[in-house]
């Protein structure tokens, strides 16, 4: 069986949601997303930050980042600005914007987010299939560049190649389970054409991990896991979901006792980084310091 047949079988058992990730503004996203405590690019954003910072030590420069799964640019809007998930939920569930047009929100965004300082030197660039979510990023200003594409069914295509070569950091939150090795085995000859990006997942406790690691060992990189820490993703959305990872995990032969049992989906944080560079400072220096 192929990742992508297991992982469409896991996410069978995870609440659908597809239905916000192509919206023609954020407001669904976020304020469906708040009703379970969306959280993940909350937690996940302090790792980044060190990741970013330890980067920068080596590397003195822009930290180019490559968001895979980035939607509206969720992650870039924390990493660039002293931004929450609870800013943000609040940000699009303002009540000015009840009644205005996908293009009123969008200029809004615009201006707010233009009149917020930047507290990173970084520049992002995001992929993700949804053509709605990846064109609001980028007309908001959150994205540097977007790229419309699902590297599970499709290439990637030639001319987005060179833009991606100074890629430093690659970072996913909620995203792998949708996507399988298959991507990153898509996008590994674009992101080292120049240096090696370190490669930084939050990925749900439920989907294995070994097959996106294997093909990246292939291209030189050792990749860690953090452990003995879980990352709350969301609330589950029913007693229903919940039951099902719950048996999901228990197959897996993970506990969840004290954990997912408790009422939340976990991720677990992995970096792949090129083998020599793992080997001289251990995860847990980079990501905890
Ligand atoms: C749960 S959302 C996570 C978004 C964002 N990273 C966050 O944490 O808020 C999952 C995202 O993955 C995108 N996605 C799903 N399958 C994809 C694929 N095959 N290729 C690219 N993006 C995909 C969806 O459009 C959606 O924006």
């Amino acid at each position: 069986m192929t990742s992508s047949v297991t992982f469409e079988k896991i996410n069978e058992v995870k609440f659908n949601m597809d239905n916000i990730y192509d919206q023609p503004d954020p407001r669904s996203y976020f304020q469906e997303l708040r009703k379970f405590d969306y959280s993940i690019p909350d937690v996940a954003k302090p790792v980044f930050q060190k990741l970013i910072s330890g980067l920068r030590r080596e590397r003195h420069h822009t930290i180019h980042i490559l968001d895979l799964g980035c939607s509206y640019g969720v992650n870039s809007a924390l990493l660039k600005h002293d931004l929450s998930m609870d800013d943000l939920y609040e940000h699009w569930n303002h009540e000015k914007l009840a009644d205005a047009t996908p293009e009123e929100v969008i200029q809004h965004d615009r201006r707010f987010f233009s009149d917020l300082r930047e507290t990173a030197d970084i520049e992002v660039i995001g992929i993700d299939q949804s053509k709605n979510a990846i064109a609001c990023a980028e007309e908001i200003g959150l994205l540097n560049e977007g790229l419309v594409l699902n590297l599970e069914t499709e290439a990637l295509p030639p001319a987005a190649k060179e833009g991606l070569a100074p890629v430093d950091l690659m970072i996913s939150t909620g995203c792998v389970g949708y996507v399988t090795e298959k991507s990153f085995e898509r996008l590994l000859p674009a992101v080292t054409q120049d240096t090696q990006p370190w490669i930084a997942n939050f990925v749900l406790r439920m989907f294995p991990f070994d097959a996106i690691e294997q093909t990246l060992s292939e291209w030189g990189y050792t990749t860690e896991k953090l452990d003995g820490q879980t990352f709350v993703q969301r609330q589950f959305a029913s007693d229903d979901e919940q039951q099902q990872v719950l048996e999901q995990l228990r197959q897996k032969g993970i506990d969840p006792t004290g954990k997912e049992a408790e009422g939340q989906l976990l991720a677990e944080f992995f970096l792949s980084r090129p083998a020599k560079e793992a080997a001289a400072r251990p995860i847990e220096e980079l990501a905890l310091a």
